[in-house]
């Protein structure tokens, strides 16, 4: 049986390759894309989903708009890391395909109502926005979502925007803790994994090797993605982040973790943003999230490679 997904995502050249993971698993369906603000502004990251899809072959792809600025903080970007564009690296035409008139927010709250309670697993790629709206909006859905299989926060790494909070939380750690307190199963995919899933120079020739128009566009995506963080952390290849959700949905057997407690700052300027992670169990908090924190990289890698292989 496929699991019926749906992408919520700010792409961003990780983005870009967990899109084209989950376009290249017959294990997945992505009913649709979901855009929110995050690495780069609302229109370049709808833009950059449409872009994504037909580099893919799959124009027929639904992509939505969502949430243009977090819940109650003004955006924050990170052109510093994926470029102007947010999709610097490849040069991709402009989209034949069109934005769907819905909202985001729309798309998933009429999703969930309609589909049979249970059968659908929302994939969060970045600041946690649209989801939030949606449990705002409509708390009654949340016993109707399968589960939330998220890439965020960081806790024995650190984080990577500020020494103590990750990117995707931190532009938008109100929406984070709703998602948090919503009760729905959570999978957290953090630093404290991603960091183990290096792109080093032999994996980017593996895509090189591909020979295909999805390869080809890898390389360029993870050879500009990766020039940031091996300056900063001094690596053979850069953290890959998202494209983990993915693959926990395809092979969850890759990872390792633990249900425990997991809370967001986002009172004091400091750890604003910070994921405060209860591994070891000492409160009596409720075990609301199963935090990843091992991974099998190399088959992780290998997993990637094979499937975006199969793409044109
Ligand atoms: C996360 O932030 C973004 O820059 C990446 O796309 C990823 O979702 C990593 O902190
Ligand atoms: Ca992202």
């Amino acid at each position: 049986m496929t699991r019926k997904i749906i992408i919520d995502t700010d792409p961003g050249q990780d983005d870009a390759l967990a899109i084209l993971l989950a376009f290249a698993s017959p294990e997945l369906e992505v009913l649709g894309i979901t855009v929110v603000a995050g690495n780069v502004p609302l229109a370049l990251t709808e833009l950059n989903a449409r872009k994504i899809c037909e580099l893919a072959g799959r124009p027929q792809t639904k992509v939505f708009a969502g949430a243009d600025r977090p819940l109650m903080r003004p955006l924050v970007t990170a052109e510093h890391v994926h470029g102007k564009t947010g999709l610097d690296g490849p040069d991709l035409p402009e989209p034949a395909m069109r934005l769907q008139d819905q909202h985001a927010v729309d798309f998933i709250i009429d999703t969930l109502r309609t589909k049979e309670a249970g059968s659908i697993t929302l994939c969060a790629l970045g600041p946690l926005t649209n989801i939030a709206h949606v449990l705002i909006r409509a708390p009654e859905l949340a016993p109707r979502i399968r589960e939330i299989v998220l890439m965020g926060g960081g806790f024995f790494e650190g984080g990577n925007v500020t020494p103590t909070a990750e990117f995707n939380i931190y532009v938008d750690p109100h929406a984070a803790q709703i998602v948090l307190q919503s009760g729905v199963p959570i999978i957290i995919l953090p630093l404290d994994v991603t960091h183990k899933a290096l792109t080093t120079a032999e994996r980017v020739e593996r895509f090189r090797a591909m020979g295909t128009r999805a390869g080809d566009a890898s390389v360029a995506l993870l050879e500009f993605f990766e020039r940031f963080d091996e300056e900063k952390y001094g690596s053979d290849g850069g953290p890959l982040h998202d494209p983990n959700v993915i693959a926990y949905l395809i092979k969850p057997e890759l990872y390792r973790g633990r249900l425990c407690n997991v809370a967001v700052d986002a009172a004091n300027e400091l750890t604003l943003g910070m994921t405060v992670v209860d591994w070891w169990r000492v409160t009596d908090r409720p075990k609301n999230a199963f935090y990843i924190r091992g991974i099998d990289a190399d088959a992780f890698f290998d997993l990637l490679i094979e499937r975006i292989a199969r793409l044109p």
